[in-house]
């Protein structure tokens, strides 16, 4: 029997990429796997939380014992998370489209006599930010992760001061590291000590199962008040 430090507490992670609609047969996606965050949702699990876990269209089998619900939108993962909610910890993992398409065409988008494309693109909430910055029903610990191709640690930082999150964790996704789709993954881990100032703690390159235990281990190590 191993040891459930985690026992209950709520763990609420999002996954994989959203999938944008533009009409009926098309939409906007990315290259994200899943494999990140489904391993942290194996890890919380195996610590003894109870995960759920909201992800986005990803060809990888639900992990045991954790109540996995699959969302394909932004916006339909934002509304997942809120009803998820509260969490002890929130991990938000998932690749959120930036932009969704403004006018869903309900039926298949033609060509345009002026050879132009007909999309128009608008954002999409930010599920961590918002989260984040909840006011009755924000969990004591959010991470985030940013994933970036250039200036990994300048722009991850300045992300974390951005969104509100508590710990981010910053993971290189160039094409030549084979971190989105992959199986291992080269973090690093933003802080903030005493005094406010970010720390960062690097690590070598790991699996992402690997990635998730020393998550795991971490925020066992900072738990945060009594349970949800
Ligand atoms: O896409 P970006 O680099 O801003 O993502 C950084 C963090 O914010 C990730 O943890 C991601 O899951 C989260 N995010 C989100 N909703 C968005 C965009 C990003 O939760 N719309």
């Amino acid at each position: 029997q191993q040891a459930q430090p985690l026992k209950g507490r709520r763990v609420l992670i999002t996954a994989g990429p959203t999938l944008e609609p533009i009409d009926p047969v098309r939409y906007i996606a990315n290259r994200s796997s899943g494999k990140q965050g489904f391993a942290i949702a194996a890890a919380a699990r195996a610590a003894g939380a109870e995960v759920t876990l909201i992800s986005g269209p990803v060809e990888l089998d639900d992990p045991a014992g954790v109540a996995v619900e699959h969302v394909e939108s932004a916006r339909e993962m934002l509304a997942a998370v809120e009803t998820a909610l509260p969490a002890d910890i929130a991990i938000f993992t998932a690749a959120v489209a930036d932009w969704r398409v403004a006018h869903e065409g309900p039926q298949k988008l033609k060509k345009t006599e002026a050879g132009v494309s007909p999309l128009q693109l608008i954002e999409n909430p930010d599920i961590l930010a918002t989260i984040s910055n909840l006011r009755d029903e924000r969990p004591p610990l959010v991470v985030g992760f940013a994933a970036e191709t250039e200036h990994l640690i300048d722009n991850a930082k300045a992300k974390f001061a951005r969104k509100g999150c508590d710990w981010m964790v910053a993971n290189d996704v160039s094409p030549g590291t084979g971190v989105m789709g992959g199986d291992r993954n080269t973090v690093h881990l933003l802080t903030r000590g005493e005094d406010g100032e970010i720390r960062t703690e690097s690590f070598s390159v790991m699996t992402k199962e690997q990635v998730a235990a020393m998550l795991i281990e971490r925020i066992i190590l900072a738990l945060p008040g009594p349970a949800a």
